[in-house]
């Protein structure tokens, strides 16, 4: 089978098409040919060596795929050959053909597409922790950095479902879009102060909740951004991809640039922070696999519709990080093995 490999730390030409032994599942897992694989933020930062949780290169990465069941381990139930379904995976998800847990697979509501499925995994999911670890209520004031990315209209869709009022940062261009999906304030974070405009859109009282997956100094802003009460979650360090500095040079400037929430400060603040980390939560499979129901039955109800920007066929994968890195997005970019799909929106 063919699979895209990151064969070195470095930029997106780093990515090639390479040949591997197709896999062959175990008792409790499945093998699935792959139609579509969700390209994410974490595999940017894997390819230019920054991103911890990443396998040693060289490597297939890839953390969700759609696609159709070729095989099944002889213990597993829920799934036969020729389902439609979608999948978390642990690495690999660029490649034709993925082995996966049972408990990582997801029958595909027939309302999607398998691309719109392929974008579901990571994004929502992610969303949906945030939302709930951030206990967002009817009402509240939620704030949105990179409201324009895959996470980002995720947690629209969530929260306008919660019946939250939201603020979303982004550049430009995106707005109109954001505002169409149902965004009530877009703010560019690039050419206005963004925690002034929060001020003014909460009457200077400050946000219910923020998502931020900024990092660095960003993380300070939202802290000052939110009322009391209010709860920031963390997701992720975009500013690490910044131009610049590389390797430990690199993450050692971004975290000097981190905030220092004490326990004392929080507690005199009347603030909460806390930590999302999608790709640490294997161990929680049957939480996870619950929220992914919950999902599902939200996209099996129209509630829930997964916005596709773009898809590149393997040989463009360097493309698509490029596209991604060049903050091109609007939504989530995928890497379609056997070419664009007609089915795309
Ligand atoms: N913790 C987790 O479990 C988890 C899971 C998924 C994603 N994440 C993190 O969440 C963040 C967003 O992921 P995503 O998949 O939603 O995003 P995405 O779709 O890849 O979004 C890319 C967008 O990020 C914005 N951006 C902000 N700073 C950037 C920078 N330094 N370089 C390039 N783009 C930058 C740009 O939008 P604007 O120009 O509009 O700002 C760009 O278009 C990433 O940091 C990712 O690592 C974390």
């Amino acid at each position: 089978m063919k699979a895209v490999a990151i064969t070195k730390t470095g930029g997106p030409e780093a990515l090639q098409v390479r040949e591997y032994p197709d896999p062959q599942p175990g008792p409790r897992e499945l093998s699935v040919k792959v139609t579509a694989a969700g390209v994410n933020f974490a595999d940017i930062l894997a390819r230019k060596g920054l991103y911890p949780d990443g396998p040693p290169l060289p490597a297939v990465v890839g953390y969700e795929v759609a696609g159709e069941v070729l095989e099944c381990g002889k213990e597993v139930r829920r799934f036969r050959a020729g389902d439609k379904v979608l999948a978390l995976t642990r690495f690999q998800g660029y490649s034709e053909m993925v082995v996966v847990p049972e408990d990582q697979v997801f029958h595909i509501p027939e309302n999607l597409s398998s691309s719109q499925a392929a974008a579901i995994p990571v994004n929502y999911l992610t969303a949906w922790q945030l939302v709930e670890m951030g206990g967002l209520k009817k009402g509240e004031t939620l704030v949105i950095h990179n409201a324009g990315g895959g996470v980002g209209l995720a947690a629209l869709e969530i929260a306008r479902k919660r019946g939250a009022r939201t603020i979303g940062t982004a550049s430009a261009w995106k707005h109109e879009r954001l505002l169409e999906r149902g965004l009530d304030v877009a703010i560019d974070y690039r050419t206005e102060d963004w925690v002034d405009q929060v001020q003014h859109h909460t009457d200077g009282k400050g946000a219910d909740l923020i998502f931020d997956p900024l990092g660095g100094s960003n993380w300070k802003k939202s802290f000052l951004a939110l009322r009391p009460a209010g709860r920031l979650g963390l997701f992720g360090v975009s500013e690490m991809t910044r131009s610049g500095l590389y390797g430990p040079l690199k993450f050692f400037s971004v975290l000097q640039r981190m905030p220092f929430y004490t326990p004392i400060r929080l507690m005199n603040t009347n603030k909460g922070v806390y930590g999302v980390n999608l790709g640490r939560m294997w161990t929680e499979k049957k939480k996870v696999g619950q929220w992914a129901k919950a999902i599902l039955n939200g996209a099996k109800r129209g509630w829930i519709h997964p916005y596709i920007d773009a898809a590149f066929t393997f040989e463009q994968a360097s493309e698509a990080h490029r596209y991604l890195e060049e903050r091109k997005n609007f939504g989530k970019v995928l890497l379609v093995p056997g070419g664009i799909e007609s089915d795309l929106e």
